[in-house]
This record gives C-alpha cells, structure tokens and sequence, in this order.
C-alpha cells in the first residue's frame, strides 16, 4: 500500500480541480489517497475586492505568509509521495501555500517525494523556482513539476483572469473573449500524470529519486516570457519594501502606497513588455546561451528529457 498526500489551496476551484484530476486513477485500492485543503486562519475574500487583491502584494514578495489552521495530517506522518497544488500570487507561490511550507506542518515533506502542480495566468517561473527553494529547505524531495495556465492569448487573459478574480465570472465577455481560468479538457488531462504513477508505483522506492513524469509535457516554456518575468521580480522587491514599511496588511496607513503601486503597474506592464522585447532583439547573441539554461532550470525536474 502506498500513502499519497494531495495538499492544495484553491480560491475560484480551479486548483482544486486540477490536482482532484491528476490523482483520478490513484483511486485504486494499492493507494491511500488523503487529501488536505490549507485553511489560512484568516482566509481571503472571493470573489476579490480591488484593494485586498493588491494589498497581499507585499507580503507574497517579502515572504510575509499568514498562519494556518492545523491540517488532519499529523506532521509526523509519513507519505510515499506528496503532490503539492498551488496557484501564484504576484510572482511567488501563493500567501497560503507560503504559510504551509514555512508552518511546523511542513516537517510532512521532510525526506519525502514531492510532486508540485502550479495553476495560473501564465507568469510562474519565479514563483516555480521559489517553490523548489522552499521544498528543499524543509527537506522535502521534489521530483517533478507540472504547469497549467489560464485558456486564451496573454492579452486575453490579461483581461479575463482579473474579471474571474473580481467578479467571479468566467463566462465569454462579449461572446468574443475565451472563458476565465483554465480550459476543462485540460484538467482533465491532467489524469494522465496520476495514470502514469498508478502504473509505475514501484518507482516511489526509487532511492535516485528520478522524475515519474518524463516525456507526458508537464511543463511548457515561452521563452517570450522569460525577460519580462525576471524583470517584474526585480521591479517588485523595492516595491513591496516600500509598502511593508508603511504598515502591515490590512493597515490604513499604507493605502496610498499600494494604490500608488496598483496605477502604475497598469502602465509598466506594456512597458516592461517592450523593453523586454527590444532588449531579446538587440542582445540576443549575448543572452540565448543564458536564457536556453534558464529554460531548462525552469523545465526542471520533469522537462529535461523526452522518454
Ligand atoms: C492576488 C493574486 C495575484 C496573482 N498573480 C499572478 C501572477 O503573478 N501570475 C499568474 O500567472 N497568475 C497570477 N494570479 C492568477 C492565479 O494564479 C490564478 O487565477 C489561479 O488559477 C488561481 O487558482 P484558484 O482560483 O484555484 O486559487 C494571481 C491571482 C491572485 C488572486
């Protein structure tokens, strides 16, 4: 009998989903499935409202996480393998998610194989890479990686995810627009990750702990997104200093900052967008050999070779 452990947070249901449909066929009777929903003690609204959206800014970035309530599992159990759901916040895995791996909780992962599934718009590179960071300092073994995006062209999503976010509402705007959030073929899909352990069970005694889902494209890389991505962590830090310093989340006395923050992202997005561009355009002797090394971090551990 193997354990397996599905630990996740989901706000719209769209995490919740996805990693319900990786483990489909783990339902059989050679697996023990438990699954655990982190509650943040103080949980956040959905739909959002415009404020509380941006105002989880400078805790996601300077790894401020709120606490959690205790989970069903003991954090003394032991699991054969771990599948970590999460979706991103401004960059970085998301605040509840952050609070689990830096709880007392966390200790569950230690010297066990761990599985990450991260569902977004499309911008999760840093939050991928701060991810393995936090699952290797709480001791965890992290084998593999599994990436899902929102349906739709940036530019679509760039409107239809805030619409999910603050209203709730996923249907076509104006007939035109893909729906909000991620495709259902695609959750779907998913079922071929959980269908793949089922039938290799034995490899979670792999002592060389090698990746289980190789050559099933778990994870897909734009390079387009690469620049952009490194050049929004950077812009952030300073940012989310600045606003910690004037008051905690919640608190009156940072509102200007982060409203302040809010407006001009809406104008240093497209900006950002172009610089990226014209930089990949004129540098790109110089950066591809460093970018094509990136990708492949970021592919890793699942992407790096087709079986
Ligand atoms: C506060 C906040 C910030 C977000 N920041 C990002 C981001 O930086 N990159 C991205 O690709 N998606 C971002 N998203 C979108 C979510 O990752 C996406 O909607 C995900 O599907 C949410 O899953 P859930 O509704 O099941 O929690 C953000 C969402 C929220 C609420």
């Amino acid at each position: 009998m193997k354990r397996l452990l599905v630990v996740y947070y989901s706000h719209s249901g769209d995490v919740a989903r996805a990693a319900k449909s990786f483990v489909r066929c783990l339902n059989i009777p050679e697996v023990e499935l438990s699954f655990e929903c982190i509650k943040p003690k103080a949980d956040y609204p959905y739909p959002w409202n415009l404020y509380k959206f941006f105002d989880v800014f400078p805790e996601c970035i300077n790894g401020e996480p709120p606490e959690i309530s205790p989970p069903k599992f003991d954090e003394d159990d032991k699991f054969d393998l771990v599948i970590l759901a999460y979706q991103v916040w401004f960059l970085a895995p998301s605040l509840p998610i952050q609070g689990f791996l830096k709880s007392q909780y966390a200790k569950v992962l230690e010297d066990t194989k761990v599985i990450t599934l991260v569902v977004c718009r499309n911008m999760w590179h840093s939050a991928s890479e701060t991810m393995k960071r936090m699952i290797s300092e709480v001791g965890g073994i992290h084998i593999d990686n599994v990436v899902l995006t929102h349906q739709g062209t940036p530019l679509a999503t760039f409107i239809t995810t805030p619409r999910l976010l603050l209203t709730g509402k996923k249907d076509r705007l104006w007939g035109v627009l893909p729906p909000g959030g991620v495709r259902d073929r695609e959750i779907d899909a998913l079922s071929r990750f959980g269908r793949q352990i089922a039938n290799n069970l034995s490899a979670l005694n792999d002592p060389f702990n090698q990746p289980l889902l190789r050559g099933l494209n778990a994870v897909e890389v734009n390079p387009r997104y690469v620049i952009p991505e490194l050049i929004g962590r950077v812009l952030y830090r300073p940012w989310a200093k600045i606003a910690r310093f004037f008051g905690k989340q919640g608190s009156w006395s940072r509102l200007p900052i982060i409203c302040i923050f809010a407006v001009q992202l809406v104008f240093a997005i497209p900006i950002v967008l172009l610089i990226s561009t014209v930089f990949q355009v004129l540098f790109s002797p110089l950066i591809d050999k460093k970018i094509s090394h990136y990708i492949e971090l970021l592919k890793s551990p699942s992407g790096l070779v087709r079986s």
